[in-house]
């Protein structure tokens, strides 16, 4: 895309994975800034080890590689630079409302999820971490679903698509650029304090989980509460009957406007 870091864009009909793609070329040494997108993905990631599925030539399967100059403890801010850039495009084909459930899906007023986000990082042998690459996906539910009737049982009820929010076809490559435009700023705004603080403030003001009753799923257990703010790191904070908890990462589950 002219005017920003992503010129390397390499396309595939067929993949397995863009993520497990841009990974390896990462450990090969290829520079940030490299995307790969797909038609098709036969073996899709996303969080927690599940599948990505969507029919061929309907969504937006892209990952990005890059190299940011961030902490370890700031890294988490990449995929929500993704997300946010992602908010920006959806917006710019007419699609109101549109939210971040934390930390990073897109979701659709009603709660319907309309894209996810995977960050995957490789350290490297014996790198520097601040020089760590991150492969970050995101799959965009562009025109699949078309209707409620054509996504399987698990996802019935659960899935969006932007063509259902803006009632028409989603021309595929104008997403792609309109995503790669909003999200040059936000990659540039990772590598200051400054930048980094307005990240979390847009996330903030974009984040449908604040004021909302949740049930986040932690490693070591389940956390039942409300969400009543993003920590100044971007966390969520989540009001107990055992007091504020500090959320860094979890699945958190929307369960009904807060009390
Ligand atoms: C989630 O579980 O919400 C994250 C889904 C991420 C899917 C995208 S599609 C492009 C990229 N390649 C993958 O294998 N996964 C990500």
């Amino acid at each position: 895309m002219p005017g920003t870091r992503f010129t390397d864009i390499r396309r595939f009909a067929t993949i397995d994975s863009t993520n497990r793609y841009l990974l390896g070329e990462a450990r090969a040494g290829t520079p940030e800034g490299a995307v790969a997108v797909a038609d098709y993905q036969s073996a899709g990631r996303g969080r927690l080890g599940r599948h990505w599925e969507a029919p061929p030539g309907t969504n937006l399967l892209v990952s990005v590689l890059l190299r940011p100059q961030v902490t370890v403890a700031d890294r988490h801010l990449v995929p929500t630079a993704v997300a946010l850039a992602a908010v920006e495009a959806i917006r710019g084909f007419g699609a109101t409302g549109v939210g971040i459930k934390w930390p990073n899906d897109l979701v659709a007023p009603d709660g319907r999820k309309l894209a996810g986000v995977l960050a995957e990082s490789d350290l490297g042998a014996g790198s520097d971490a601040l020089a760590a690459a991150v492969v970050v996906g995101i799959g965009i539910n562009a025109n699949w679903p078309t209707d409620a009737d054509d996504l399987p049982p698990e996802l019935t009820g659960l899935a969006v698509s932007l063509r259902q929010l803006i009632g028409r076809p989603v021309d595929l490559d104008a997403l792609l650029d309109a995503f790669l435009l909003a999200l040059e700023p936000r990659v540039e705004d990772l590598t200051t304090a400054a930048g980094r603080r307005a990240l979390v403030e847009e996330l903030t003001s974009t984040c449908d989980t604040l004021g909302t009753r949740v049930r986040v799923e932690l490693p070591d257990g389940t956390l039942e509460g409300d969400a009543v703010g993003i920590t100044p790191e971007g966390h969520l904070a989540v009001r107990t009957p055992n007091g504020d908890r500090t959320v860094v990462a979890g699945d958190v589950i929307h369960l009904r406007p807060g009390s």
